[in-house]
């Protein structure tokens, strides 16, 4: 479990440089800090992009599409008899992709927080695939039950899923009234309306501002506690909306004032920044010597994490300049990026606008320990 799921946001994974596996007892850092965050370490120059979230969006849609579908499956460049892993099985898109793909003797084990991904997997009746619910982080410890401790490729295509967004009762979207819940795992942990109850202005203040990258981040939370503390609990999305709508007197045109709340928010109930922070080092443990691992993130915060392990992993030379060793000596890169970031085609973003913000990072295991 997860330490911190009502602390302020993460100062090391706000702080790309931060997130380094290097470290060993950086794991534990991101663990245990709970501690008011250095807002300088804010991103100055992020580009979190919204359309992933509920909130941006106008139009609804019953079923998922997956995103950079043959891109994603392609980078992992399947071998036929290999182990693989989705490790955000959604509806399935990308895993049916890469069964296809594999031999009678290849597998494919799943990931999914999300009960309802869980319900819909059951669709899959093949032997060489098999679906755990567990948030991905548990993903060394699942596979590790399961006698693995080396895979050939992992796959992961962050956020949420369009049935996540469109389903009501989640709490996702504020184009619904509904429970503030907010969690893609709703058989475990706090909700949303939780943290609202509970949190402080300043906390509440650093999230909104840091996840959501919303400049009326304090009005936003003081208006939220004016709220509580007049003892009136927000527990609806409706509600919350009404009181961003309220504090926020400017927004991005044809943009709803509580676009970048929601994201914050969920970003926070579901420690999405720490889960990639935890699963990056364990990816790099489990894969294989030319093991591929293709991440698809929507937002500049994750991709920033995923692409800063990538180059540290790259370029394992940050010795201080001068210091003696010889170049044989030098530790070697365990991972080597693959091509440039892929991005979604003008003809992929028309048929499904939710893709617009997706980018692909490929990278691929050498042989060093
Ligand atoms: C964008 S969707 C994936 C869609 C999928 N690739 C498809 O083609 O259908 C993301 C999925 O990952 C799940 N997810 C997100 N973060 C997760 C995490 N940390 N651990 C496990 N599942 C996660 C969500 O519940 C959601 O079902």
């Amino acid at each position: 479990m997860i330490k911190g799921v009502n602390g302020a946001p993460n100062k090391a994974l706000l702080s790309a440089k931060k997130v380094s596996p290097k470290s060993a007892s950086l794991i534990d850092a991101l663990m245990l800090e709970k501690s008011t965050p250095d807002v300088s370490n804010l991103i100055s120059n992020s580009n979190t992009n919204l359309v992933n979230d509920s909130s941006s969006e106008s139009f609804t849609t019953n079923s998922h599409v997956t995103v950079l579908l043959d891109e994603a499956v392609q980078a992992l460049a399947i071998k036929p008899d290999g182990i693989y892993v989705d490790g955000t099985f959604g509806r399935g898109g990308h895993s049916k992709k890469i069964l296809e793909q594999l031999g009678a003797n290849g597998r494919l084990i799943a990931f999914d927080r999300d009960l309802s991904a869980i319900e819909s997997s059951k669709a899959i009746a093949d032997a060489r695939f098999s679906i755990v619910h567990s948030h991905f982080a548990g993903m060394q410890a699942e596979l590790a039950d399961m006698g693995i401790s080396k895979v050939d490729g992992i796959l992961l295509d962050l956020g949420i899923s369009s049935p996540q967004i469109d389903e009501a009762s989640r709490g996702f979207s504020f184009r619904y009234d509904a429970p503030l819940d907010m969690r893609m795992d709703q058989s475990s942990g706090k909700t949303a309306a939780d943290f609202l109850a509970s949190t402080t202005e300043q906390v509440l203040a650093e999230v909104i501002k840091n996840y959501g990258e919303e400049r009326f981040a304090k009005q936003i939370a003081r208006a939220i506690i004016a709220e509580r503390n007049d003892g009136r609990a927000i527990t609806t999305t409706g509600q919350l909306t009404k009181i961003v709508a309220g504090a926020v007197t400017r927004f991005e045109p044809g943009q709803n004032p509580a676009t970048r709340t929601f994201q914050a928010l969920r970003i926070h109930v579901n420690q999405e920044l720490e889960e990639l922070a935890l699963t990056m080092p364990q990816c790099l443990a489990l894969l294989a010597p030319q093991g591929r691992l293709a991440v698809i993130s929507f937002h500049s915060l994750e991709d920033r994490i995923v692409k800063q392990f990538v180059r540290d992993q790259a370029n394992r030379d940050d010795l201080p300049a001068n210091f003696p060793v010889r170049a044989a000596e030098l530790p070697q890169p365990k991972l080597t990026g693959v091509g440039k970031t892929i991005k979604p085609s003008a003809k992929e973003v028309k048929h499904n606008p939710r893709s617009r913000s997706a980018v692909l990072r490929v990278a691929e295991r050498t042989s060093v320990i």
